[in-house]
């Protein structure tokens, strides 16, 4: 079966780089790095072109998001490699959201991608399970729902207080996710998918996730398709995550469900992410924060974002690339070349190093 890739960019990408805030800096190039190193064939061209979007801009000059930012994103670039945003001399995280969530909204990335892979077995807390046991895709509703940021408060700051924030599911938007869903797992002869929402109780929203599924998955009669309420899935996934091949749901149980997948296969250092809208420019980051605690240490665990970057080759339908870079991770973890958070002594750019060396000596 051909795979069509999601972006046909063809034998050249241009990429921007927005390494940002904290350990963004550290971990982002080593992901270009890697990238480089993984290409080794004539035929691939790849430009990286970086902004410096972040904290320091922001104090500095006030701006976050540059005006024309996004109409440049989209037409010039085939995808966009992110680090982390957040730092505490900014404490109401303006700068983040207006970059991040504007990049999410205005670019209309629907598909917030979450693959949960164990590449190791001593990394999980789950007893008795393996490698081949952990190996799931989240996909999160990623534009609609509780974070649309539509809402208010009455009586503000009184006893009376009462503030309202509203569910927003459209059916465009739920069907889109869904079919998405179920795309994939025809992509890659994956068998199942489960829905998962709140349809119990929440009678109105989820009540239209009900029918958009139940009408979507009737074009996939060679795929399993399976509904579970959210609390049931948080249980489920942790007792037998051999369940699950794909997950789909909306904005805000994708974030949680997909942050307890990632600690199911090592934690935050490890968990990739894309946000995806097919065939136009995506943006690709580890799920982890700036990391205030440890940024200018060079410690940082970079295979969060290296695994990011093989998610980004294989939107851009650079399949082989993808695969060399997760063999590589695999490698580094298989070989215990870590840094401190799995438990190492590596730093930063020494794992970079390895897995660039790893990468070009294959
Ligand atoms: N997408 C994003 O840009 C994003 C996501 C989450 C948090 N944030 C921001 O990051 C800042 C810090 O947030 P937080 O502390 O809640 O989350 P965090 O992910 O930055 O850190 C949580 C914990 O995990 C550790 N950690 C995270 N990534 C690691 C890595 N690659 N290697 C080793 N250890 C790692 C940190 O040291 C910390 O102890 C905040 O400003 C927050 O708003 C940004």
């Amino acid at each position: 079966m051909s795979v069509k890739p999601l972006r046909e960019c063809g034998p050249a990408a241009r990429i921007a780089v927005i390494a940002g805030d904290g350990i963004g800096k550290e971990v982002t190039p080593e992901s270009v790095k890697a990238i480089r190193s993984a290409i080794t064939s004539a035929r691939r061209q790849i430009e990286f072109v970086e902004f410096d979007w972040g904290a320091d801009k922001f104090l500095r000059e006030g701006v976050s998001l540059p005006a024309g930012a996004v109409e440049m994103l989209a037409n010039e670039f085939d995808a966009i490699l992110f680090g982390a945003l957040g730092d505490p001399r900014v404490p109401s995280n303006q700068h983040a959201a207006d970059i991040l969530l504007g990049l999410r909204f205005k670019l209309d990335l629907f598909v917030n991608a979450r693959p949960v892979e164990l590449f190791h077995d001593r990394l999980t807390p789950l007893r008795d399970r393996s490698a081949n046991d952990i190996r799931f895709m989240v996909f999160r509703e990623n534009t609609e729902g509780l974070y649309v940021g539509v809402g208010g408060f009455f009586k503000k700051d009184t006893p009376d207080e009462i503030a309202v924030q509203e569910d927003v599911n459209s059916r465009k938007g739920v069907e889109r996710i869904i079919r998405h869903a179920f795309d994939y797992a025809r992509r890659n002869q994956l068998k199942r998918v489960c829905m998962s929402d709140k349809s119990n109780a929440m009678n109105f929203a989820h009540d239209l996730w009900q029918r958009v599924f139940k009408q979507v998955l009737q074009e996939y009669p060679e795929i399993e398709s399976r509904h579970l309420y959210i609390d049931t899935l948080a249980m489920e996934v942790v007792r037998d995550p051999r369940q699950f091949d794909v997950i789909v749901t909306c904005n805000l149980f994708g974030d949680i469900i997909s942050d307890l997948g990632a600690q199911l296969a090592g934690g935050l250092g490890l968990a990739p992410s894309g946000n995806i809208h097919p065939g136009r420019t995506s943006l690709f980051e580890p799920v982890h924060g700036s990391a205030p605690n440890i940024a200018g240490k060079g410690i940082a665990n970079p295979l969060g974002s290296i695994l990011t970057s093989g998610m980004m080759l294989d939107f851009l339908g650079w399949k082989s690339e993808g695969h060399a870079l997760r063999n590589a991770v695999r490698s580094a973890l298989q070989e215990n070349f870590v840094t401190p958070d799995l438990g190492g002594d590596k730093g930063t750019v020494e794992v970079g190093d390895w897995i660039a060396k790893r990468l070009a000596d294959r």
